[in-house]
């Protein structure tokens, strides 16, 4: 069984429905705290499967154990945790708790219970500012916000556990920028309140929820100024943990693994394709640049494409497709 910890969330759930569809048998353990329980009925609906679910937050061990007590869990995809790069610079401690605290109790379980294969959810957000791109996973790691920072400490204690005992088999995987919805437009991003993501804001835009879109500067050193991003469909994303949930199957020790597409979209090229995906025109203005942002950041996927035999499919058009029909679909 696959234990999937926050899989009621925005990648856990497209991660779910995948495997799911492949055959694994999961549980999944959720505190909802940045999720709603529909989206486990909408998993049982797109793929015709049950699973177990436990409302469970990973601060708390007994509730964690209870999961280990009544399942065999062979491997753990290990989603939960606070992501809000903004948030986190005022709240560092609820950060650190919740992340670095409950990913040490969550380890310290399975330790106890015999399961030492993990799929973590890392960022490539602990790339900092990239002194180049595309970005390999042997270029320096530095943070500059207590999210990118949690993602990095857990990573070394990741780490330091497979260098404590061998029998571990540990994936690191650095997302890029995520976007987009499963096609059926059951599940997809829907984040509370005013989305601080790109994509997410320019849907809500676009559905005449937001006036405009602010882009934060048009002055960086890219092809047209405004930011450029390795933006990711959800699905490819979620195919990569399949692929990496059978490499941590057969084999022992810690690797880290980009998931991107390789390719650099600017934030104008992004608002081109979601004007073609919607049929609309998504009104923007330039805007003071974000303080955090770096200019450019994208991938090279030649790691994953080898070592796990995955390499992303969708293009940009797909993935606002996707991200509108899911908007449509969820306009209350
Ligand atoms: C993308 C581009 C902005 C909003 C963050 C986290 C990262 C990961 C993904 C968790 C940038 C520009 C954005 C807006 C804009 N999250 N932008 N107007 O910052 O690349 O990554 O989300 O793992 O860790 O850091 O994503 O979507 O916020 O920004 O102009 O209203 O869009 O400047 O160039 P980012 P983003």
């Amino acid at each position: 069984m696959i234990l999937v910890t926050g899989g009621a969330g925005y990648i856990g759930s497209h991660t779910c429905v995948e495997l799911l569809s492949a055959g694994y048998e999961i549980a999944i353990m959720d505190n909802f705290s940045n999720s709603q329980p529909e989206v486990l009925e909408k998993i049982r609906q797109i793929t015709g499967k049950d699973f177990k679910f436990y409302e469970a937050d990973m601060t708390a061990p007994e509730a964690t154990e209870t999961i280990f007590r009544e399942n065999t869990i062979d491997c753990v995809i290990h989603f939960a945790g606070y992501k809000a790069v903004g948030e986190s610079v005022q709240q560092p401690l609820k950060y650190y708790y919740n992340n670095i605290t409950g990913t040490v109790i969550l380890c310290q379980i399975m330790q106890k219970y015999g399961c030492k294969k993990m799929v973590f959810s890392s960022s490539a957000t602990v790339y900092g500012n990239p002194k180049s791109v595309p970005i390999r996973e042997d270029f320096p790691l530095s943070t500059t916000n207590p999210y990118g920072s949690t993602k990095l400490m857990i990573e070394q204690i990741l780490r330091d556990i497979a260098i404590a005992d061998s029998e571990w088999s540990i994936a690191l995987l650095r997302y890029f920028n995520p976007i987009g919805a499963h096609k059926s437009g059951l599940i997809g991003e829907s984040p509370n309140g005013i989305p601080n993501n790109l994509v997410p804001y320019i849907a809500k835009v676009a559905a005449g929820q937001l006036e405009h879109l602010n882009v934060f500067g048009n002055d960086y050193p890219t092809q047209d100024g405004t930011g450029v991003r390795d933006y990711i469909h959800v699905v490819d994303l979620s195919l990569g943990h399949i692929k990496a949930v059978e490499k941590v199957l057969k084999t022992k020790g810690v690797d880290a693994y980009n998931l991107g597409t390789g390719k650099g979209y600017s934030v104008l090229e992004i608002v081109k394709a979601y004007e073609k995906a919607c049929g609309k025109s998504i009104a923007y203005v330039i805007a003071p640049r974000r303080p955090g942002d770096i200019p450019a950041c994208y991938a090279d996927p030649a790691k994953s494409e080898k070592e796990l035999g995955w390499t992303a499919k969708m293009g940009i058009e797909e993935m606002c497709e996707d991200s509108w029909r899911f908007t449509l679909n969820n306009l209350h």
